[in-house]
């Protein structure tokens, strides 16, 4: 099949890629307009197979997805591309506004139309698969055993997860009033290799590495439910390849953890792996630093995942313990990826190449 997937050069995108083209025959082509957190050096592995293609785009240009329709004639779309981050949100929202409805909103259109003209044989294949998170939810309580099912009210609390939840909402739209085969997923918090470092956990192992403060918003009780993603991959093919038309599936991985345990975690397991520490630092907990709590901060998220696990078998393979260990493992061996993610240079240079051609 031909999967066509946008997003493919950030975090979760990126281990999509990786696990199709490893473990599939398909072919890949990657839309991705390489925004701050969009890096081709995450698919350095596998960018030399000949079932992989990228192409450097914006999904709100309609002109262009139209075109990337028409040549690539996908049997699959996996829409991964936003705006991610809870804190860029709240400083600027026009971007989430722009890439995660207008954006959406484009990519539907361009497949309704694209669908409407394909044979009965393709139309029977054809999903438009989006991929979204568990923030459209809103919070639960601190403290209780309530968990995210599919058939929870949405209630966003971040312009971040507002803009999630209305592209959820146009892409059931899109299915209910024209018939456009749609599968959407709604995933809990994501860690492991190529995790862009303003996120939580690749920020505290590289600002611990280099002595900076690691912080905290509010009282770092809040708990979030981490899954290894690898695991998402695996869970976001199966869904797009496997699952009923129209339907929605949580994916989590029943790690309810509070934010301070996370990066005292990660403290104890660079105490081990690099005891020896910058100048002047004692122990790494020591770098703990309490900040001005995030405006609006949900204060638990927590998943429902046996939908996905009765229906499609799916049932994450990383406890995070081992998960942990791995993803700062990670880190300490990957230091030149930082260093590309950090200064631009490489991604400065692929555009360079574009802006050429
Ligand atoms: P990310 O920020 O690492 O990557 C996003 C990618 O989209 C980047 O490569 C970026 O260049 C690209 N992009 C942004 N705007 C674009 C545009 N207008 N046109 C084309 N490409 C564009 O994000 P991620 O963490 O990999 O998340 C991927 C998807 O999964 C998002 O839709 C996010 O909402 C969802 N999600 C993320 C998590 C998580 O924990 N990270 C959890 C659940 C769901
Ligand atoms: O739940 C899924 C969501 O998880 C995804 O939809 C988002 O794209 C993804 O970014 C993530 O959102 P969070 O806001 O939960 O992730 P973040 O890593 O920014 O923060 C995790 C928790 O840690 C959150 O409660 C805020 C807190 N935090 C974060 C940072 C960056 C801190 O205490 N200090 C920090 O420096």
């Amino acid at each position: 099949m031909n999967i066509l997937i946008t997003g493919g050069a950030g975090f979760i995108g990126s281990a999509v890629i990786r696990h199709i083209i490893a473990n599939t025959s398909h072919n890949v082509l990657n839309i991705d307009k390489l925004t701050y957190a969009g890096n081709l050096e995450s698919l350095v592995d596998i960018s030399d197979s000949s079932r992989y293609h990228f192409s450097l785009n914006n999904i709100c240009n309609k002109s262009a997805m139209e075109k990337v329709f028409h040549d690539f004639e996908p049997d699959i779309v996996m829409h991964l591309a936003a705006e991610s981050h809870v804190d860029r949100s709240i400083t600027g929202s026009a971007d989430f506004i722009e890439t995660n409805i207008i954006g959406t909103y484009t990519l539907l259109e361009v497949a309704r139309q694209y669908y409407t003209n394909l044979s009965d044989i393709k139309k029977a294949i054809f999903r438009f698969h989006h991929i979204s998170t568990d923030e459209v939810y809103g919070d639960l309580e601190e403290g209780s055993d309530n968990l995210f099912v599919e058939s929870t009210a949405y209630a966003p609390s971040s312009p971040y997860s507002a803009s999630k939840a209305s592209s959820d909402h146009l892409v059931r739209a899109w299915y209910r009033t024209y018939g456009l085969p749609i599968v959407i997923t709604n995933c809990s918090n994501n860690y492991g290799p190529y995790h862009f470092p303003e996120k939580l956990i690749p920020l505290t192992i590289l600002n611990a590495l280099k002595g900076k403060p690691l912080p905290i918003y509010g009282n770092g009780l809040q708990v979030r439910d981490w899954l290894y993603v690898e695991d998402h991959a695996r869970a976001l093919f199966l869904v797009a390849t496997e699952a009923e038309i129209g339907e929605t599936y949580n994916i989590g991985g029943h790690n309810e953890l509070k934010n301070i345990d996370v990066v005292k975690g990660i403290c104890n397991l660079l105490e081990e792996l690099v005891p020896n520490k910058p100048n002047g630092i004692g122990n790494y907990v020591d770098l703990i630093t309490y900040v001005k709590d995030r405006p609006g901060h949900d204060l638990r998220y927590a998943i429902d995942a046996s939908k996905i696990q009765k229906e499609l078998g799916w049932t994450p393979n990383e406890i995070f313990e081992t998960g942990l260990r791995k993803t700062v493992q990670w880190y300490l061996d990957n230091q030149d990826w930082v260093e590309n993610v950090e200064t631009g240079e490489y991604k400065n240079w692929i555009q360079k190449q574009y802006q050429n051609n």
